[in-house]
């Protein structure tokens, strides 16, 4: 095996997803804590100021306590080089958090076991859904009262529409939690808190054919039960299938505590296992080798003014194939020319180091003088790739925006557009008017924060924003739709979107049932792949 197919084989690239609140963060930290990154562990942890450890970068950030933005974990652990895309934790996400996920090979989806299925959980996995990537679940907060084992895994293939397979069972839960069952092994493994103590801590395993020995640690009724509850789960549950869990039809589960440290061990040791290495992409229609084709990558996040001092702007981009070499040409296939990837780097905590090499499966940050959009391809000069487009995502937040001052009207356009570019928010016009006034959509409200406040640093523009009462976006499939043929209901809004292509917004679900009647034909979409 060759050198470069060793290391982009020992990738594993995956995003952690969960409803705020539900563990990411301390499972984060765990598993950096296996990686070796004791130190960087300690200051991922606690929301004050773990977050800004991890990304720093926009005042906003600062002042909220919260992640805006996305970053880039790296580690090794068990002969895998490990990336871990953190997604923004709090409600107000962005359109970012959804991007993230396209530059991920799979996803780690962290469930309160108090709580169940939540609604970023849900939205977020949706996202998953639809790109068909192996979805992992990690049902945390064992050691804390938990919902029935049983439901919460009904409400996972219920809620979500995937099939699950439990690899682990827990053992009561809270002040009774006793351990997990391992389905494989046909062991208990004993509940200890490795908290306070070093990473792997001491797990005993006691198989449970052993009646004594597992009696005596969780008790006759315990062990009643768990045999009762195994007969039930193999009678019921999917079997594992490797093929099912790369395709995203089957998630596999496990249950454990992220806090006392105890189940995350077991987890990453099968995660890396059943997730996949870099996943080959399309390039219009024709499969792109990661291991094969020489250098390429999709830029998926622009992040602007992350020095201000310098109004830089970084691309963020995914390597798909092949190996990255500091100061390489490459082809932009948008821009129809080679440029130099300037200034490339890897994000690790608060800490952003300078990349001689990166492969397939890697994100690196390159400075990007202006020239850079959010889906755009880079490939090696004379290829001409086309990875599919990032598909705009649905907002569901929207407001009318028009400058305070009319006389900055050229300054206003310009930051606007600049940062829909960015992909921040997107733009909306009525047929007749023009950009003095324009419809804002958001996947986040905090956008609507972010953008007031970008306009003024950065543009000196201040802004009137009006919320709109709209929940519910839908493109026109057909985009040579006459709008003012169109009939809905009285509180549809007919706008289109800076590409020309028209849609409709509107208040409640019934709206659009009711569209859809008035107009024969008509076909109505929640995305716009561009
Ligand atoms: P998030 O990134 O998904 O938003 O969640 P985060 O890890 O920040 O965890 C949210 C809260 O839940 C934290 O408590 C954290 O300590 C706690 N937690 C995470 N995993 C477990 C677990 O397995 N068991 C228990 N009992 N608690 C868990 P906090 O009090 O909000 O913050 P902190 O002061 O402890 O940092």
């Amino acid at each position: 095996m060759s050198d470069l197919t060793k290391e982009i084989n020992k990738r594993r690239t995956f995003a952690i997803i969960s409803h705020p609140d539900a563990g990411k963060t301390t499972l984060t930290e765990k598993f950096l804590l296996y990686g070796g990154q004791i130190n960087l562990a300690g200051s991922v942890k606690g929301k004050a100021t773990a977050r800004h450890a991890v990304s720093d970068w926009m005042d906003i950030e600062k002042e909220r306590g919260i992640s805006v933005t996305s970053s880039v974990l790296q580690f090794e652990y068990e002969n895998c080089c490990i990336n871990i895309l953190d997604t923004p934790g709090h409600q107000d996400f962005s359109e970012d958090t959804y991007r993230t996920l396209m530059a991920a090979d799979s996803a780690v989806m962290v469930i309160d076991a108090a709580k169940g299925v939540e609604p970023q959980t849900r939205k977020l996995f949706k996202v998953c859904g639809r790109r068909g990537i192996p979805i992992f679940t990690f049902i945390n907060k064992m050691d804390r009262d938990a919902r029935d084992s049983f439901e919460l895994v009904d409400e996972i293939e219920k809620e979500l529409g995937i099939a699950v397979c439990p690899v682990n069972w827990p053992i009561g839960s809270g002040k009774a939690f006793k351990g997990v069952y391992d389905r494989r092994s046909k062991e208990i493994v004993a509940f200890s808190d490795t908290e306070k103590g070093t990473k792997e801590g001491r797990e005993r395993h006691i198989a449970l054919d052993d009646e004594k020995a597992s009696t005596d640690y969780i008790g006759e009724d315990a062990r009643e039960l768990l045999l009762s509850e195994i007969e039930l789960l193999d009678g019921a549950s999917p079997e594992f299938d490797q093929a099912e869990v790369d395709h995203g039809q089957l998630s596999p589960v496990f249950f454990g505590s992220a806090l006392t440290n105890f189940g995350v061990g077991m987890f990453l040791h099968d995660f890396l296992k059943m997730t996949s290495p870099p996943l080959p992409r399309l390039s219009e229609g024709n499969v792109v080798d990661p291991v094969k084709e020489g250098f390429s990558a999709f830029v998926f996040k622009i992040q602007a003014n992350m020095n201000k001092a310098h109004r830089d702007r970084v691309a963020f981009m995914r390597i798909c194939s092949g190996k990255f070499t500091a100061g390489m040409d490459v082809y932009h296939v948008q821009g129809g020319k080679n440029v130099r990837l300037m200034q490339p780097q890897q994000m690790m905590a608060d800490d952003r180091h300078v990349v001689d090499e990166a492969y397939a499966g890697d994100i690196i940050g390159v400075f990007d003088p202006g020239i850079f959009s959010i889906g755009d391809t880079l490939c090696m000069p004379g290829r001409k790739l086309h990875f599919a487009g990032i598909p705009t995502f649905a907002p569901e937040h929207f407001a009318r925006v028009r400058q305070v001052d009319t006389m900055k009207r050229k300054q206003f356009v310009k930051g606007i557009m600049q940062i829909a570019q960015e992909g921040a928010i997107q733009i909306f016009q009525e047929d007749n008017y023009g950009m003095e006034e324009v419809v804002v959509g958001v996947v986040g409200v905090l956008q609507f924060e972010v953008l007031q406040y970008r306009l003024k640093n950065e543009y000196s523009v201040e802004i009137i924003l009006e919320k709109l009462p709209y929940e519910h976006i839908r493109w026109i499939k057909d985009r040579d739709t006459d709008l003012d043929r169109v009939t809905g209901t009285s509180d549809m809004k007919k706008l289109r979107d800076l590409k020309g292509r028209p849609l409709l917004l509107f208040v409640n679900q019934w709206s659009i049932g009711m569209t859809l009647d008035r107009n024969e034909g008509m076909e109505l979409e929640e995305y716009s792949d561009n």
